[in-house]
């Protein structure tokens, strides 16, 4: 393969990689799949010291992979040295959430996690960083992370919620029977939890529009929107673990539209981001957006008309964002 070896190596910094994510990540990265077939990557595994040994395990498997586009793979146990020159970071360490627990539970927990590494991409992270947070509660942590760096542009924080993005699309073809190509403009809406708020009406399946799908309110209130909102919740119950292979995937298709954009046509995506006030989202609150990538930037989709209906229960996802952001305020980790 001819690779342009004068281009320096993105530098990708995954943070808990030798946790389920990270282990379901890091090969379909060496593999090209979210910066495409020509870019070399320089891979950097950070882990706590407890799993350094897990994570130098994943390192020689990456070795052993044979992948022509990884350049490098480190492992670290400092976010300082694990982020200096990172053009991308995926940050997935962090608690999981177990069964029974709520993500009320893991603000704490996790909250003091993403200070730290908000300061060490701040302090050495390339000046085009990326930053997709993942770990949860997402939405938060990024919140957390993006205070702590005031130099770094905060759209460049974002949390991740690609992953009810596509389970919606999923249950949508699946309802209409449709291809799953023929769907499209899904939103989701406010915080990746079981408040989040999947939004049809704009939506396309085929021939069919999503509003027509909509006016069978049972199905949309009593199926569509809990099966897609309680999606992680039910696979914990099935797995005994949190979404692992499916978390790896959207956070790959996260950074690929994001770095190498799409053609997105009519269509659009679902991106967690610091809300400029857009839809009446308190500017500021990293909150889940209708939105596309334009020359390497999340533009957020806008003029969308809202129902009462969907009007409503973004509110009521926002209200829950205002409540963990004053939580995590309270605690001074923002
Ligand atoms: P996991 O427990 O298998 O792995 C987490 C890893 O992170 C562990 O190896 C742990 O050692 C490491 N870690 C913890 N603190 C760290 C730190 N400070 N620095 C570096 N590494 C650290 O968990 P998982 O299944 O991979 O899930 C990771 C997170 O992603 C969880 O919070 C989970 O709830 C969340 N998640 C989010 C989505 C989403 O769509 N946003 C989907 C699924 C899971
Ligand atoms: C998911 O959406 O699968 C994860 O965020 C797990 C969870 O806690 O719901």
């Amino acid at each position: 393969r001819d690779l342009p070896e004068d281009e320096p190596p993105a530098v990708v910094t995954i943070t808990g990689a030798a946790g389920n994510i990270g282990y379901a990540s890091v090969f379909r990265i060496a593999s090209g799949a979210m910066l495409g077939p020509r870019r070399r990557i320089a891979l950097r595994l950070l882990e706590v010291p407890a799993a350094v040994r897990a994570a130098e395990g994943v390192a020689m498997e990456l070795v052993d992979g044979a992948f022509e586009l990884l350049d490098s793979v480190e492992v670290h146990d400092d976010p300082a040295t694990a982020f200096t020159g990172a053009n991308f970071a995926l940050l997935i360490g962090a608690r999981p959430r177990t069964q029974g627990m709520e993500r009320a539970d893991l603000l704490q927990a996790n909250g003091g996690i993403f200070g730290p590494q908000g300061r060490a991409l701040n302090d050495g992270a390339a000046d085009d960083v990326r930053v997709v947070v993942v770990g949860n509660p997402a939405n938060t942590n990024a919140l957390i992370a993006m205070s702590h760096a005031p130099d770094i542009p905060p759209e460049r924080f974002t949390a991740l919620t690609r992953l009810d993005h596509n389970r919606a699309l999923a249950q949508l073809a699946a309802k209409a029977g449709a291809p799953l190509a023929e769907v499209s403009r899904v939103s989701i809406w406010g915080n990746h939890s079981s408040t989040q708020y999947p939004d049809i009406f704009h939506a396309r399946i085929g021939q069919l529009s999503g509003a027509r799908l909509a006016e069978d309110r049972a199905w949309l209130t009593e199926e569509f929107i809990p099966t897609v909102a309680k999606r992680g919740a039910a696979i914990i119950e099935a797995r005994g673990v949190s979404s692992a292979g499916s978390a790896a995937s959207a956070a790959i298709d996260h950074i690929r539209d994001w770095a190498l954009g799409h053609e997105w046509g009519e269509n659009w995506t679902s991106v967690a981001l610091p809300s400029p006030g857009a839809y009446g989202v308190p500017e500021g609150l990293v909150s889940s957006f209708p939105a596309r990538s334009v020359g390497g930037e999340w533009r957020i989709v806008e003029g969308l008309e809202l129902s009462s209906f969907s009007r409503a229960r973004i509110d009521a996802s926002v209200a829950e964002l205002v409540a963990e952001r004053d939580a995590v305020r309270a605690l001074g980790l923002v």
